[in-house]
């Protein structure tokens, strides 16, 4: 059975809080019918963002991309829903922009790949280990285990 509770890590670099597209992100989540469980709002420390991205740790681009999320506030978010993960994807766009389809985030937003304006999850291991890293479990809510009626 599909899991209706699978949950992705979404931020908005520096340069989308400083562009002002938090809300437009937040919209297209919303109206495609994920649920928001965790949001803040933070300066990320070093250590977060090196944690964060230690796969690409041997990578040339590295330290530049550590700066560039250092640059300024990023908007770290929790989307659940069925195929969040992979879904959440495909709306982000490609890595690079020049490669993202228009009416993806990236294709319409951005032209850059190092000022390429939010990170997704690329896989539900890497999302759990990235909700861990970013977010207590009281930072999230729950909402199909609990009271609430929600249509799915
Ligand atoms: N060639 C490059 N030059 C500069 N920055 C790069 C380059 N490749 C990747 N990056 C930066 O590193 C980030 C992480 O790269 P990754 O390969 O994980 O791509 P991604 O999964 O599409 O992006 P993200 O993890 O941020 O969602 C990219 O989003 C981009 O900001
Ligand atoms: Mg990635």
């Amino acid at each position: 059975m599909a899991d209706l509770k699978e949950r992705t890590f979404i931020a908005i670099k520096p340069d989308g809080v400083q562009r002002g597209i938090i809300g437009e992100v937040i919209k297209r989540f919303e109206a495609k019918g994920f649920k928001l469980v965790g949001m803040k709002m933070l300066s990320a420390s070093q250590d977060l963002l090196q944690q964060h991205y230690i796969d690409l740790k041997a990578r040339p681009f590295f330290p530049t991309l550590i700066a560039y999320m250092s640059s300024g506030p990023v908007v770290a978010m929790v989307w659940e829903g069925k195929g969040v993960v992979k879904t959440g994807r495909v709306m982000l766009g490609e890595t690079n922009p020049a490669d993202s389809k228009p009416g993806t985030i990236r294709g319409d937003f951005c032209i850059d790949v190092g000022k390429n304006i939010i990170h997704g999850s690329d896989s539900v291991e890497s999302a759990n280990k990235e909700i861990a890293l970013w977010f207590k479990p009281d930072e999230l809510v729950c909402y199909t285990s609990c009271a609430y009626d929600w249509l799915y």
